[in-house]
């Protein structure tokens, strides 16, 4: 009886071991398949992210220069949460380390912003506009020249305050 019961202990063991080793190689299946996948998802590149950055750049000059402060706001928001996806999603690109090169001139913008002052906010401008060609210049895309825009970024949307 004895025995019985220790060798049916022990192929119950056996069988929950097997059972373990199934498993657990079952779940390594899963998580290579999904890191499989993880690693073929699309992901935007650092280009893609800096387009955004130039759009919401060009937006935030004609709120600026129109005395639409909310939406000058807005824009200069829209930057720096497009600089924090670049330092998330970006982390392969060695150039993002001097990002934050932009961020004297982001804070001026914000106090120009604040005070509602158009000379203040143009002359942040300008140095914002530095700092993105001092960043390019720096990371070998000296080439890439940003400037203060001379037209409307867009033809659908309104710069000045008011409805
Ligand atoms: C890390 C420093 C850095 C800062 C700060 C920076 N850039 Fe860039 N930018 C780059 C790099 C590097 C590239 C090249 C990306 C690539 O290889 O695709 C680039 C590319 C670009 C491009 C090219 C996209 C295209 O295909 O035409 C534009 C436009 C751009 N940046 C705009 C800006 C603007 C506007 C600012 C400032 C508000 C800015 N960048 C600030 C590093 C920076």
């Amino acid at each position: 009886m004895k025995m019985i019961i220790l060798l049916s202990f022990a192929i119950l063991v056996v069988s929950c071991g097997q059972g373990n080793d199934n498993d657990t190689a079952k779940l390594q299946q899963q998580v290579d398949s999904l890191q499989k996948q993880l690693n073929g998802a699309y992901r935007p590149g650092l280009g893609e992210f800096m387009m955004g950055v130039q759009e919401h750049h060009a937006k935030l000059w004609f709120a600026g220069i129109n005395q639409n402060w909310p939406l000058a706001d807005f824009e200069v928001h829209e930057i720096g949460e497009t600089v924090d996806d670049i330092k998330k999603y970006c982390t392969d690109r060695p150039e993002v380390k001097s990002i934050g090169i932009i961020d004297p001139a982001i804070g001026s913008i914000n106090a120009a912003i604040k005070q509602k002052s158009t000379e203040q906010f143009k002359k942040a401008f300008t140095d914002l506009t530095n700092s993105c060609n001092n960043c390019h210049k720096d990371n070998q895309h000296g080439f890439n020249v940003i400037t203060i825009p001379s037209g409307l970024p867009v033809e659908n949307q309104k710069f000045k305050p008011g409805k």
